[in-house]
């Protein structure tokens, strides 16, 4: 018989019992039946070195305070991905940081930016996020985000190979100085714009639920069968670079405003870019394409949007120009760089 009155070690003993039968089935034996479950998705590629490293600057620079990366099932957030999260999307991170750190959470709690689950589809441009985390006030007016201005090198002699941030000459020290991104600065933008969904292999999505509100206002410019509001996608895709009025910023990205590409009266120039991107001049940064992002129809209402706005007359673009050009773009650029 148990006598736990007059010998000690049957406590001690069964109390170690309990509490190691207890860990393994509510503690143990559930985490690893999920992680085992967790499967990366089969469309999910695999992260880069450079991803991985720019992953641990984003946990360094704890850029998860103000940023989440988890699209909840709930109505409101579906303008931050297709579909909710799913345990698949974190498979990445079974790999620990290193032996003391335990693998990065960066889910977040806190939305005081936007959800960043699908920013490398929203913004896939790396000189926008360059300039961005240089300072965000460059290209979002009235940003609220911290500047991260130690990611980057005021340098008169920049090496060959140096990723040269086209910050105004005004905001230099020494006008014979120019900004370049450190390897930091660069990891992290290779992690930034590598985030977006990977598509599910069956099309078994989760759903949203619906709003307990009513309905939200229309998604901006993320889906594919958004409805096309050239407003919306401007104001959603090409005003991060070309800016609210469309008046560009200088040295990195030109005014549409009164550009004789945007006012030509055959759109065919302008189509070309929009679709297939451009890189034309040294003065300003590259256009990246936006094909695989929007539909014929959406390419047209935001080329109309913007030829029939600030200052711009130019007549409307139908959604049957699109397609002729779409199909000369060569395949590669179809995918998102
Ligand atoms: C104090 C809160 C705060 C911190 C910390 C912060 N951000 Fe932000 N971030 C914001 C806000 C607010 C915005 C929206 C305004 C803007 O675009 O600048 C934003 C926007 C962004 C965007 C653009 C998102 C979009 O949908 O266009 C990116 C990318 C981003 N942040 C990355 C980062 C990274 C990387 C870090 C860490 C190095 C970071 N942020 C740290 C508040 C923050
Ligand atoms: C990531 C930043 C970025 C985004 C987003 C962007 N653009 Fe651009 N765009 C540029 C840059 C940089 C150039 C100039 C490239 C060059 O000349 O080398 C440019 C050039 C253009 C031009 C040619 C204008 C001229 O006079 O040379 C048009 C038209 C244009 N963009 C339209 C759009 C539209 C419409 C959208 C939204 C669907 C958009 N852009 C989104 C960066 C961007």
């Amino acid at each position: 018989m148990l006598n736990f009155h007059k010998d000690h070690r049957n406590l001690v003993n069964v109390a170690l019992l309990v509490f190691v039968l207890l860990s393994m089935g509510i503690a143990i034996m559930p985490a690893s039946a999920l992680s085992d479950g967790t499967q990366p998705l089969p469309d999910m590629p695999k992260m880069t070195p450079e991803q991985r490293r720019g992953l641990e600057v984003y946990v360094a620079e704890n850029c998860a305070a103000c940023h989440t990366q988890q699209v909840r099932n709930i109505a409101m957030d579906k303008p931050w991905g297709a579909r909710p999260s799913i345990p698949s999307d974190y498979a990445y991170s079974k790999q620990r940081l290193d032996v003391w750190r335990a693998s990065p959470s960066v889910l977040g709690s806190e939305r005081t930016g936007p959800d960043l689950t699908n920013v490398g589809q929203r913004q896939p441009g790396a000189q926008w996020h360059l300039l961005h985390l240089y300072d965000p006030r460059m290209v979002v007016k009235g940003s609220i985000m911290p500047r991260y201005g130690w990611l980057f090198e005021e340098t008169a002699h920049p090496a060959a190979d140096a990723v040269v941030v086209p910050v105004p000459k005004e905001r230099l020290s020494d006008t014979a100085h120019v900004v370049v991104a450190t390897p930091k600065a660069l990891d992290l933008v290779a992690y930034l714009t590598s985030l977006r969904q990977a598509p599910l292999p069956d099309g078994t999505a989760p759903a949203f639920l619906p709003s307990p509100r009513g309905p939200e206002k229309a998604e901006q410019g993320t889906g594919g069968d958004a409805a096309a509001d050239g407003e919306a996608l401007f104001k959603g895709t090409c005003s991060a670079c070309h800016q609210s009025e469309g008046q560009g910023l200088a040295g990195a990205f030109p005014p549409l405003a009164g550009s004789p590409i945007v006012n030509a009266e055959d759109p065919t120039q302008m189509l070309s870019i929009v679709l297939g991107g451009y890189d034309a001049r040294a003065e300003y940064g590259v256009m990246p394409p936006q094909a695989a992002q929007f539909t014929d129809a959406q390419i047209a209402a935001v080329a109309t949007y913007v030829r029939s706005h600030f200052g711009n007359k130019a007549p409307a673009v139908e959604p049957g120009a699109v397609a002729p050009l779409r199909a000369q773009i060569a395949p590669e650029t179809l995918i998102v760089p």
